[in-house]
């Protein structure tokens, strides 16, 4: 596996790799690898020649209050667990090359940022779809894959390379979860031993959620009733939103209705670290 740390060597590599004809897969990432980047590797893998998987923790999706400085990081173990996982480039770069001081531009994927997650986190999508789009620029992928469980920011960035014109195919891959239901994720290592196991919570609400409508419940209210009251009986659980909306548009639903298709998503706070899921269904 090759470490490459600098843009135009990345650039450069990416251009030899099309030359000869072979396709580029990207997965980027912010590191800290798990179980869940690991399965996007294979995914990558399994569509196209070369994989390229970036490490970079982007100082612009976190709100000033929010934990880039604590988010965790590992180059060492991240390494050692890319080249185990077969990815033929590992792209590190600095953050001072990734954002030089006179940066100005960025990319606003408008109605579908400030939704959901969005609300919660201003900017966020903001910070995601600018560094995204930089990457692209950078590895040159022919196809990008990204985790369902990061819902919104996939839709965001389909829709970002559907409006850009960017000739990458986009492939979202289903969210690997632990054996309790909880979803991969870096920041599931901030959890205490006791909101760890009431963090089971979040995938058995949007579980109840499908059940519910799996019989005929299709009053969004009373379904969003039933998820928060079975979140709120864990001690440390404190819910941020309840979503069940149109997984295009993100438009919340108010009554369901047959063949449509359903985002069920959420973010819940477990003491201090705040969790996301989501459940995609097709009544
Ligand atoms: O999903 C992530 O890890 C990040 O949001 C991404 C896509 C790497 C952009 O920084």
């Amino acid at each position: 596996m090759k470490i490459i740390e600098t843009i135009s060597a990345m650039q450069s590599a990416a251009d030899e790799i099309r030359l000869s004809r072979k396709t580029i897969g990207v997965v980027p990432t912010m590191g800290y690898l798990h179980k869940g980047h690991l399965s996007l590797i294979k995914v990558a893998r399994e569509n196209a020649d070369i994989v390229i998987v970036t490490i970079f923790v982007n100082p612009t999706q976190f709100a000033p209050h929010e934990d880039f400085n604590s988010y965790p990081r590992d180059i060492s173990r991240d390494t050692q667990l890319a080249e185990m996982a077969g990815v033929d480039i590992l792209f590190i770069p600095s953050s001072n090359e990734m954002y030089p001081s006179d940066f100005l531009t960025t990319i606003n994927v408008k109605h579908l940022e400030s939704k959901l997650e969005g609300e919660s986190r201003p900017g966020h999508f903001q910070g995601v779809a600018t560094i995204v789009a930089i990457l692209f620029n950078i590895t040159k992928p022919h196809v990008a894959i990204f985790g369902q469980k990061d819902a919104q920011q996939a839709i965001v960035i389909k829709r970002m390379v559907q409006d850009l014109n960017f000739d990458i195919k986009i492939i979202v891959a289903p969210t690997v979860r632990e054996s309790d239901g909880l979803a991969m994720s870096s920041r599931n290592t901030y959890l205490s031993p006791i909101e760890r196991s009431e963090s089971a919570v979040l995938f058995a609400a949007l579980k109840e959620a499908e059940y519910l409508i799996k019989n005929g419940m299709k009053n969004c209210l009373t379904i969003k009733e039933n998820m928060s009251k079975l979140i709120l009986s864990k001690k440390s659980a404190a819910i941020d939103y309840i979503s069940i909306a149109n997984p295009i548009t993100l438009d919340e639903y108010e009554i369901l209705e047959k063949s449509q298709l359903v985002l069920i998503s959420l973010a819940v706070r477990l003491g201090k670290t705040r969790l996301i899921d989501n459940i995609l269904i097709n009544i």
